[in-house]
């Protein structure tokens, strides 16, 4: 499988580094020979139709900040939509920054792998919040895969728990922490008795905040998730326009004081049930959901198998790269299967 990626930051170069160390525990267990052949930051690319040495791309980047310095392999200033024109590869692995404001440049260069023939491996929620009915027609159209399992819960395999695992079985409802900023902004309040400002302050501290932390206390990333949740999951047909959000800057002492004398608490909670929101919703302290810290934690309710509660950590560079790497394998494995049903029946399968 040789692979473009676009977008080498944290979530890019933890992909390159578990892709060196697990390179040959993926060949031995899964038969799965990965061959990243171009990467792209804004620097440029490093391009290697035969596969780029990884050890050495990590080392130049590095060293230099852009992998297009590499004097054997590296291009300045080349785009990545000439890169994924060009660039004979079966898959992208997008990871470029989050906009959710037009989805760009995500948004282009995954439309552009489709054109092409390539699959698409996302970690970025914007193009996939405000186009996911759009881009999943377009993935089909062109018979390809489109995956982004590290776009929710980072590494924790929130959205095959309910595709894979519940299969068969009817989710009428989801509820979720999706968020571990606000979620440790929170928890920070309700133990340590400080207000909203000093919390934030302190998650930036720590790197769990952005300078802009907008996208977190505004509740807009955890919108983002329940879109592409409601669209894979319930297939609900919605973008982000159509979800509720109210993030958690109006949370009080106070109202986490109250909810605590009747044994409950505030979190940030995401919904998908015959409409989808995101809003800070008092729950028992004894819900499964209500995890804390940086953690996330999310309750499908299903027809016949009840409530089911996976938390784990929502964001980390390794902790997505792993994700993107179930991916690819998903992807292998999807192919493989396809292959079969080509040879019993001339079909396509999505
Ligand atoms: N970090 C996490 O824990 C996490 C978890 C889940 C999902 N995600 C999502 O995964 C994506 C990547 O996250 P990250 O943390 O790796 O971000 P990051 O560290 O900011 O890296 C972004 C990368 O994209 C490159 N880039 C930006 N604009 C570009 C353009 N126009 N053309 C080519 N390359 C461009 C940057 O290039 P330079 O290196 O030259 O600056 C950088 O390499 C984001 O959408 C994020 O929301 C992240």
């Amino acid at each position: 499988m040789r692979i473009i990626l676009v977008g080498y930051g944290v979530v890019g170069q933890s992909l390159t580094s578990i892709l060196l160390r697990r390179h040959s525990d993926t060949v031995r267990d899964h038969g799965f020979n990965p061959k990243i052949v171009a990467i792209v930051d804004r620097g440029g690319a490093a391009v290697n139709p035969r596969g780029l040495d990884l050890e050495r791309i990590i080392k130049v980047k590095k060293l230099e900040g852009t992998l297009a310095a590499d004097n054997e392999f590296g291009h300045r200033g080349m785009q990545p939509l000439e890169v994924i024109e060009s660039v004979e590869a079966e898959v992208l692995v997008e990871a470029t920054p989050t906009n959710v404001k037009n989805g760009e440049p995500g948004l282009s260069h995954m439309k552009t792998a489709f054109r092409t023939g390539k699959h698409v491996v996302t970690t970025n929620k914007g193009p996939l919040a405000l186009a996911f009915p759009a881009l999943k027609e377009l993935a089909d159209y062109n018979h390809v895969y489109l995956r982004f399992s590290g776009t929710v819960g980072g590494g924790t395999p929130v959205l095959e728990l309910a595709k894979k695992c519940l299969a068969g079985d009817k989710i009428t409802a989801i509820r979720g922490i999706l968020n571990g900023t606000t979620n440790y902004i929170l928890t920070e309040m309700s133990e340590n008795h400080i207000d909203f400002e000093e919390a934030l302050e302190s998650a930036k501290k720590l790197g769990y905040a952005e300078t802009d932390p907008s996208m977190d206390v505004d509740g807009i990333d955890p919108a983002c998730k329940v879109v592409i949740m409601a669209n894979w999951i319930m297939n609900k047909k919605l973008t982000l326009k159509y979800v509720k959000v109210k993030g958690i800057r109006d949370v009080t002492l106070q109202a986490l004081e109250d909810a605590s004398k009747r044994g409950n608490t505030i979190k940030l909670i995401g919904l998908i049930d015959k409409g989808a929101s995101v809003m800070p919703t008092e729950i028992s302290k004894r819900d499964p959901l209500c995890v804390s810290g940086v953690l996330n934690a999310v309750t499908y309710v299903s027809e016949f198998a009840g409530e089911e509660t996976i938390i784990g950590r929502g964001a980390g560079g390794p902790e997505t790269a792993s994700a993107i790497l179930r991916d690819l394998l998903d992807i292998r494995h999807s192919l493989a299967d396809r292959q079969l049903e080509e040879l019993e029946f001339g079909g396509w399968r999505k």
